[in-house]
């Protein structure tokens, strides 16, 4: 059924408000080839909504607003050393992770706590402390907007990059994302790598982690870090770590010595955009009723009641003065509605 004028401010985890002139949730495919048939002659613009994790509205939408809600998880395939998982995309993902961790399958603790849905995850290649989704997946279902066939893509027809794939560019609004299946381990390697997960475990004072000791380290990191979006509204991570050459890198270095940086390959490094918006002053500065988290200068906030036009322009502000101090573009992570 579709509904008219409808609020979507429980939809967004920025919590703004914004109307969507039409708003249909969808159970199953059939139902969301019922709504595409329908729209096939209204043609209204189309916006796929999952977790709204990852959208900063900046006004109201003048089109049809599709909510997944295709539900299911379950293990399809069991091998000696590891098991195949299919989610459907309007699981929650921190639930495919507890349903993981709960089978002893191992893979994605590292990315536990990550807000979204599981159709989410592949679009914009979530990863958090080492792990990215491209490392355990198999493949996804995807069904053409147009065609409304479901056509399988494997990890190579994804392309996918750093919080990028192929549904963000080349092919985005031709396919909504149905289901994916992801290739998880019944002996685990874990990668504790990251600084902050081992630091974690030893204040846990555990010496011999299980995947549910890694997840728990991590959700304890993520929430001393990030505002839980339930208390105050955000996207997580606003803006991309940029990747800037070595010689400009060089350059920098001189001015800013303690610069925050990893190197990617021998001509590139990622420079990590929390520390540049932090250096610059924006951490914790507060306009009315929205700002820069306090803990995390890469998470932009509604502290309630703010409007999106004014995150964004916040957003364009600090954007322009990364490139003031330091001449460094820095791109950003949310889609803009
Ligand atoms: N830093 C500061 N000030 C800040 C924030 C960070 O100085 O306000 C410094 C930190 O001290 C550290 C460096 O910047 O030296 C990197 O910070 P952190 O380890 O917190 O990670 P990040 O680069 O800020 C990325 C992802 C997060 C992911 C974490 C952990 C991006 C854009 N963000 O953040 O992903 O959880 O690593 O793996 O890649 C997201 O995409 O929404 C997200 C939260």
């Amino acid at each position: 059924m579709i509904q008219t004028n409808v609020n979507l401010q429980p939809h967004n985890t920025f919590g703004l408000e914004s109307i969507a002139t039409h708003f249909a949730s969808f159970k199953t495919i059939e139902e969301l080839k019922e709504l595409l048939i329908h729209n096939q002659t209204a043609q209204q613009e189309l916006l796929v909504l999952g977790g709204g994790s990852n959208i900063l509205l900046t006004k109201n939408f003048d089109g049809l607003v599709l909510k997944n809600d295709l539900k299911g998880i379950a293990t399809v395939s069991e091998q000696e050393n590891h098991c195949l998982v299919k989610a459907f995309a309007g699981e929650n993902w921190h639930d495919f992770v507890l349903y993981a961790i709960e089978n002893n399958l191992g893979g994605i603790e590292n990315l536990s706590l990550i807000p979204g849905s599981v159709g989410a995850a592949p679009m914009q290649n979530i990863g958090a402390y080492g792990t990215e989704i491209k490392d355990v997946f198999h493949e996804l279902e995807a069904l053409n907007i147009e065609t409304l066939e479901v056509k399988k893509f494997e990890a190579d027809a994804c392309n996918f990059g750093y919080r990028e794939s192929v549904f963000k560019r080349g092919l985005k609004g031709k396919y909504i994302i149905v289901s994916m299946t992801l290739r998880l381990t019944k002996n685990h390697t874990l990668n504790t790598s990251y600084g902050a997960i081992e630091k974690q475990l030893a204040e846990m004072k555990i010496t011999a982690p299980t995947i549910k000791n890694v997840s728990d380290a991590v959700i304890a990191i993520r929430q001393s870090k990030l505002p839980d979006p339930k208390q105050i509204g955000n996207s997580g991570s606003f803006f991309k770590n940029p990747v800037i050459g070595k010689e400009q890198f060089e350059t920098l270095k001189i001015n800013f010595p303690n610069i925050a940086h990893y190197p990617i390959d021998e001509n590139n490094i990622k420079l990590a955009a929390g520390w540049l918006i932090d250096n610059a002053g924006w951490k914790g500065k507060t306009i009315d009723n929205y700002g820069v988290h306090k803990n995390q200068a890469l998470v932009l906030v509604n502290y309630g009641g703010a409007q999106g036009q004014d995150i964004y322009n916040l957003s364009q502000e600090i954007l322009e003065s990364i490139k003031s101090i330091y001449g460094v573009d820095l791109e950003r992570e949310v889609n803009i509605i």
